[in-house]
């Protein structure tokens, strides 16, 4: 299966992995990583990261849909239905539909995003991502004025998809986001990695991705959103809202009831490495930090 989209770099089909890695430093200098509109710090940030391998981001997942185990996503991930794909964005929008992927893809502009990721377990990589921004997604479906929070949901096939006969979570996987996040331009839908396809196993054929959150704010294979002027529920506040709150951002004081997240363990670096600090925000506070100013961040974990 291969989407194609209307700034498509074909050549980065055929591109290996390393040598797309070297020509990195061309890239992060310029508007095409994506993160023209940002502060200079956020680039500066952004070079410093060495994305980690297509092997180690699409063979150790959390798609609980298929599995507890991080290898269950890959292992079986493969039978779910990605074509055709529509997203249903209904609520307080002006135009509320169900889009054709294709269509969507025809109408965004698509950019390569490097972007640290940080799971709730306390292990991390670094992604370079395809997508675009979801401000842009929301702005075609026409936001109206009283919308405060933007809610989102996985497809549910539970034929094809064998975790989802164990209650571990109540399905669909659903997660929210409050307006001002969503249209943030560091939030986005990705639809690759490295320039090709998502994998099933990491959200085909779009997910998700809020890199200053913890990972499981990043919802895969989502099917519909819908704008609310009441906090959505989301998958895993309700399944234990002591250690899971709505916000989730990554925050290196405040620790899980059951661990410490002052630090974390990078993905691929050996089983002996050193463990990393933590940053907070994920890194992106110069970013984002002003979306939370007087929030005390204890209580809006
Ligand atoms: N989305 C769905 N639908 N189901 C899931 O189980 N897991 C979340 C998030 N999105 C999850 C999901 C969690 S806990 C994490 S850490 C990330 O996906 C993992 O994304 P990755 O496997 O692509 O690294």
């Amino acid at each position: 299966m291969s989407h194609r989209w209307k700034n498509d770099l074909t050549e980065r089909d055929v591109t290996p992995e390393g040598a797309w890695i070297s020509r990195r430093g061309l890239i992060a200098g310029g508007a095409a990583l994506g993160l023209a509109g940002l502060a200079p710090r956020a680039e500066a940030a952004a070079e410093d990261l060495e994305p980690n391998s297509w092997e180690e981001i699409t063979t150790y997942n959390n798609f609980y849909e298929f599995g507890t185990d991080k290898k269950d996503p890959a292992r079986r991930a493969g039978q779910m239905t990605v074509s055709p794909w529509s997203i249903r964005i209904d609520g307080m929008v002006d135009r509320p539909a169900d889009y054709a992927f294709e269509d969507i893809l025809a109408r965004m502009t698509m950019e390569e995003r490097i972007y640290r990721f940080r799971c709730v377990e306390a292990w991390s990589r670094v992604v370079p991502w395809n997508g675009f921004e979801l401000a842009d997604l929301l702005d075609m479906a026409g936001v109206q004025p009283g919308a405060k929070y933007v809610a989102f949901e996985t497809y549910l096939n539970r034929e094809e998809m064998p975790g989802t006969r164990f209650p571990v979570l109540d399905w669909p996987y659903v997660e929210g986001l409050r307006l001002d996040e969503a249209m943030h331009p560091l939030t986005i839908m990705a639809t690759g990695i490295y320039g090709r396809d998502l994998p099933n196993q990491s959200g085909a054929p779009l997910r998700l991705v809020v890199p200053w959150k913890y990972g499981f704010k990043s919802i895969k294979s989502v099917v519909r959103i819908t704008l609310t002027e009441e906090e959505p529920p989301t998958s895993w506040n309700k399944a234990n809202p002591r250690e899971y709150g709505f916000y989730s951002n990554v925050n290196p004081e405040v620790d899980h009831p059951r661990w410490s997240q002052a630090t974390e363990r990078r993905i691929g670096g050996g089983l002996f490495s050193a463990r990393q600090p933590t940053l907070m925000f994920n890194g992106y506070a110069d970013e984002v930090a002003l979306l939370y100013a007087g929030m005390d961040l204890t209580k809006f974990f």
